[in-house]
């Protein structure tokens, strides 16, 4: 019997370490910090509050959005750096944005994340709301806010993220150096005007993988000064594709290198790749590579587009022969139906079109129906 005790007080012992190991992160519940989780108080500044709490903590602390309730949140500006290297996010519950009418601020960002590093958000199972239809038709020319921006959050990781319905774009990242987006949702409808999925600018070893975004425009638009971008097994519904720029637009230098999506779908999108570049700009697109693609009813699968932004000639600028250039650009392995029959579609720099030509020889075609007849 004693020994049986004994056992039973040892084998207590070892599961207390080990869940103390588990809870060595310490939670700041937004609930401990004044949010109501109603779904019509506004939240803002009790999870700004409990963010404060995290970012200031020495050990590895995290914030929690808590499961089964609904955060109004106005406005919100997370920011570091923080103390503690070992920063989470635990988002169970819900958040929502208010309408048009009762925005608060500048219609710039909504949700924005500044300058925190290895950053986690562990979304499982949570989700944001931008209440975009509010914004849709009442201001369909005007600046319609970007749901979620990162900026300069070096080593981030988000995954398990639901988002829909966002004003402007879903999720903008800028200015950082490594990020894994996982198993993200984006859910908004296709005729919602910019509602793109991601926009990456001025970023590098950027990975997005396994996730589904339904948008109403480009599913990833990556932006000036990005490289080593990754898409992987993503399937983008509705919307415009996964676009490289619009670069050199005002005869801007712009720069984009080592860009692979591979293994997507693209199915109802306007188009699958794109690269777009305005004329009169400088700069390069370049190791571009889109493998093993499906498609599904899509109108332009493959669409290069040196004249992005020119509507009639006489809006080409007069240094016409400035162009970005786009070489080393290989697209493999496309699969699947066209909605149009311009499938494939080069619309090349008319004094750059030879070097465009001799820089698709050394880019390449394969598997793809029609053949490409420029090569
Ligand atoms: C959020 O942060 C931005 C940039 O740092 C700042 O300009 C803005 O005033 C902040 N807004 C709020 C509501 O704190
Ligand atoms: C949009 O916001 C308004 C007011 O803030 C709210 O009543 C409405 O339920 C929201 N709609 C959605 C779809 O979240
Ligand atoms: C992108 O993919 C390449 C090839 O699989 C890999 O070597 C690289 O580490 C990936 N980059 C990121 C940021 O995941
Ligand atoms: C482009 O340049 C024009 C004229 O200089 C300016 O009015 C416009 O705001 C610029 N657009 C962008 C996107 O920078
Ligand atoms: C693409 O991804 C799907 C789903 O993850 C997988 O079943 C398939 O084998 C992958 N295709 C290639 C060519 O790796
Ligand atoms: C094409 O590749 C050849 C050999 O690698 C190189 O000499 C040439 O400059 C390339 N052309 C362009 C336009 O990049």
């Amino acid at each position: 019997m004693q020994r049986l005790i004994t056992c039973i007080l040892i084998l207590g012992f070892i599961s207390a370490t080990f869940s103390n190991a588990e809870t060595q992160v310490k939670f700041f519940n937004v609930m401990d910090f004044g949010a109501h989780g109603d779904g019509t108080s506004d939240d803002s500044n009790a999870i700004a509050k409990a963010w404060q709490g995290v970012c200031e903590d020495q050990g590895p602390a995290s914030l929690l959005i808590p499961l089964s309730k609904i955060f109004l949140v106005k406005r919100l500006n997370i920011s570091g750096p923080c103390k503690t290297p070992n920063v989470g996010i635990k988002f169970e519950g819900k958040i929502v944005a208010p309408s048009m009418n009762e925005w608060v601020g500048d219609s710039f960002s909504w949700i924005q994340i500044f300058n925190v590093n290895g950053l986690t958000i562990d979304a499982d199972g949570g989700s944001i709301d931008g209440n975009g239809s509010t914004w849709w038709e009442k201001c369909r020319k005007c600046r319609r806010p970007t749901s979620l921006r990162f900026h300069g959050c070096n080593g981030l990781t988000v995954k398990s993220l639901s988002m829909s319905n966002s004003p402007g774009a879903h999720i903008s990242v800028n200015g950082l150096d490594g990020a894994l987006f996982s198993q993200i949702n984006i859910n908004s409808p296709p005729n919602s005007p910019n509602t793109d999925g991601f926009d990456i600018a001025g970023s590098k070893n950027v990975a997005i993988e396994d996730s589904t975004l339904a948008t109403g425009d480009d599913c990833i638009a990556i932006n000036g000064g990005c490289s080593y971008i990754n898409a992987t097994r993503l399937v983008c519904q509705g919307g415009h594709g996964i676009s490289i720029g619009s670069l050199g637009r005002n005869q801007s230098h712009e720069t984009v290198e080592e860009v692979h999506v591979w293994n997507c779908s693209f199915i109802d999108t306007t188009n699958g790749a794109r690269i777009k570049t305005w004329p009169g700009g400088s700069g390069y697109a370049r190791k571009i590579t889109y493998e093993e693609i499906i498609l599904e009813d899509v109108q332009n699968s493959i669409i290069i587009d040196q004249f992005y932004g020119i509507k009639t000639p006489n809006e080409v600028p007069n240094k016409v022969e400035d162009a970005v250039k786009v070489s080393e650009v290989t697209f493999r392995g496309f699969k699947g139906t066209s909605a149009s029959a311009k499938a494939i579609n080069l619309n090349c720099s008319p004094s750059g079109s030879f070097a465009f030509c001799k820089n698709m020889v050394n880019g390449t075609f394969v598997d793809t129906v029609p053949k490409v007849s420029c090569v």
